[in-house]
C-alpha cells in the first residue's frame, strides 16, 4: 500500500482547505511519471489523446480499446497522483454500458472515471458510483458533442445555459461525483458554480476562480504546435527543442550536399 497515494478524499479536502488543485493530462508511462514527480496530484488520461497523440480530428473517434491501452501505460508509472480515465464517446449511453465501460478503465488502472454531461447522464453516473468507482463530472463545452454543436463554444453566456450548468453541477455533486471539470464556462458562471457546490471544480478555459485548473499537457509544454487553445500560455516550446536537438545531432555527422 502506497501511503503517499492521493485519494478522492484528499482531492475533496483540498477544496475545503482552499488549496488549489493542479491537474494535467498524461497518456503514457513517461509523462505520468514526470508529472507525478513534479507533484501534480491529479492526472487524467483524457480522450484529448485522440487529437494530441493519435492524430484524430476530434475525440469522437477514440475507442474504448485505445483508452484502455493508454490508461494501462500511464498506470504503469504507479503515480502517487490520482489517475483518471475518460469514458470515450458512446461508451456510456445506457446504465449497463456505463458500468461495464467504467469497470474496464479501472481494470486497466484508472482510479476514477470521467464522463461528459449533466442531468441527462445522471442514471449512468449513479450506477457507476454505486459500484464503488469514483466519478468526475464534465460540464460546459463537451468535446464529445462537437459534431452536433458544430464547434467548440463558450458556455454560460445565456441565462438558460447559466441556470442549466448550475443545476447540472448541483445534480452531479449530489449524486456523488467527487469533482467536476468545467470546460470553457464563462468565468462568472464557473465562479458561481464553484461557490455553490461542495465538491471541487476543475476549470479549463473557465477563469481563475475554479477550485483547480486542468490543461492538456501538450498545450502547456508546446508539444503540439499545430494548435494551441487561446486560453493556454505555453510554459515551454518542446516542439522547437525537439527540432533543434534533431538538427544539431544530424548536422554533427550528415555532411551538407556539395
Ligand atoms: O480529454 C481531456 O483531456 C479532458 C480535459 C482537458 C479536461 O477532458
Amino acid at each position: 500500500m502506497n501511503s503517499k497515494k492521493i485519494t478522492v478524499a484528499g482531492i475533496r479536502a483540498m477544496k475545503t482547505c482552499g488549496e488549489k488543485i493542479a491537474a494535467l493530462t498524461a497518456y503514457d508511462f513517461p509523462m505520468a511519471k514526470l508529472l507525478d514527480e513534479a507533484g501534480v496530484p491529479l492526472l487524467l488520461v483524457g480522450d484529448s489523446l485522440g487529437m494530441v497523440v493519435l492524430g484524430y480530428p476530434d475525440t469522437t473517434h477514440v475507442t474504448m480499446a485505445e483508452m484502455e491501452h493508454h490508461v494501462r501505460a500511464a498506470a504503469r508509472a504507479k503515480p502517487n497522483a490520482l489517475l483518471g480515465g475518460d469514458l470515450p464517446f458512446k461508451s456510456y449511453e445506457t446504465i449497463s454500458e456505463a458500468v461495464a465501460s467504467a469497470k474496464r478503465l479501472t481494470v486497466a488502472g484508472a482510479d476514477f472515471v470521467k464522463a461528459e454531461g449533466g442531468r441527462e447522464i445522471l442514471p449512468q453516473v449513479k450506477a457507476i458510483i454505486s459500484t464503488g468507482i469514483p466519478f468526475c463530472g464534465h460540464l460546459g463545452m463537451l468535446p464529445q458533442h462537437v459534431l452536433e454543436e458544430g464547434g467548440y463554444h463558450i458556455k454560460g453566456k445565456k441565462d438558460a445555459e447559466h441556470q442549466a450548468l448550475l443545476a447540472d453541477a448541483k445534480a452531479l455533486a449530489e449524486a456523488g461525483a467527487f469533482a467536476i471539470v468545467l470546460e470553457l464556462v464563462t468565468a462568472p458562471v464557473a465562479k458561481e458554480i464553484s461557490q455553490n457546490i461542495s465538491v471541487p471544480t476543475i476549470g479549463i478555459g473557465s477563469g481563475p476562480d475554479c477550485d483547480g485548473q486542468i490543461l492538456v499537457t501538450q498545450d502547456l509544454i508546446g508539444a503540439f504546435p499545430w494548435f494551441t487553445p487561446r486560453f493556454v500560455k505555453p510554459r515551454a516550446n518542446c516542439a522547437a527543442e525537439i527540432k533543434a536537438a534533431v538538427a544539431g545531432w544530424k548536422n554533427s555527422f550528415v555532411l551538407p550536399p556539395k
